[in-house]
C-alpha cells in the first residue's frame, strides 16, 4: 500500500506493507540511517523518532499508523539558527556518547521531554528517559539535558 505522511517537514509517499515497521521505511526507503535498530521489540529506544511530536519506537510502529502524521527523525531536528539543536550542542559539550549506537534515540527522547516539560527535573528525566545505553552514559545524558535547558548540573550528574 502507499502511505502519505510527512517526514522532517517534507511530504513523502511510502510504499510498504501496512504492518511493516516504520523504522524500515525510514532507513530503507528514505535512506535516513541515523535512526538505529537495536532490539526490535520496543524495549531499547535506539529507533526513537517523533510522531506528531511524541516519542515513538519506530521498530514496533506499523507504517500504516503514521498515515497523515508528521514524523521527525534525528536528521530533522535543528536549532533556531538552522544549525545543531541545543540538545545536540549540549550532548557534544558533555561528551555524552561512547560507542554512540543508542545516542540518536537518546537525543530524540530528550528533545521530546524538553519540549513537553521545559526544564525537566531529575525525576522527570528518570521517568521519561527509558532508552537503554549499554555503555552506561546515563549520568552524562542527565547532565546534558540540564545544560540544554539552562539548569546547573547536580553533583551526581557531574560525576561522569
Ligand atoms: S530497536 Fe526499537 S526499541 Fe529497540
Ligand atoms: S553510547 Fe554505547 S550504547 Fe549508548
Amino acid at each position: 500500500m502507499t502511505i502519505s505522511t510527512t517526514v522532517n517537514g517534507k511530504a513523502v509517499t511510502l510504499n510498504a506493507e501496512p504492518d511493516s515497521p516504520l523504522l524500515w521505511a525510514i532507513r530503507e526507503e528514505l535512506g535516513l540511517t541515523g535512526t538505529k535498530f537495536g532490539c526490535g521489540i520496543a524495549a531499547c529506544g535506539a529507533c526513537t523518532v517523533h510522531v506528531n511530536g511524541e516519542p515513538a519506537r519506530s521498530c514496533s510502529l506499523p507504517v500504516s499508523e503514521v498515515a497523515g502524521k508528521s514524523i521527525t527523525t534525528i536528521e530533522g531536528i535543528k536549532g533556531s539558527d538552522g544549525t545543531l539543536h541545543a540538545v545536540q550542542k549540549a550532548w557534544i559539550a558533555a561528551q555524552v556518547p561512547q560507542c554512540g549506537y543508542c545516542q540518536s534515540g537518546q537525543i530524540m527522547a530528550a528533545v521530546a521531554l524538553i519540549e513537553k516539560t521545559g526544564k525537566p527535573s531529575d525525576d522527570q528525566i528518570d521517568e521519561a528517559m527509558t532508552n537503554i545505553c549499554r555503555c552506561g552514559t546515563y549520568p552524562r545524558i542527565r547532565k546534558a539535558i540540564h545544560a540544554a535547558t539552562g539548569q546547573a548540573a547536580t553533583a551526581v550528574e557531574g560525576a561522569a
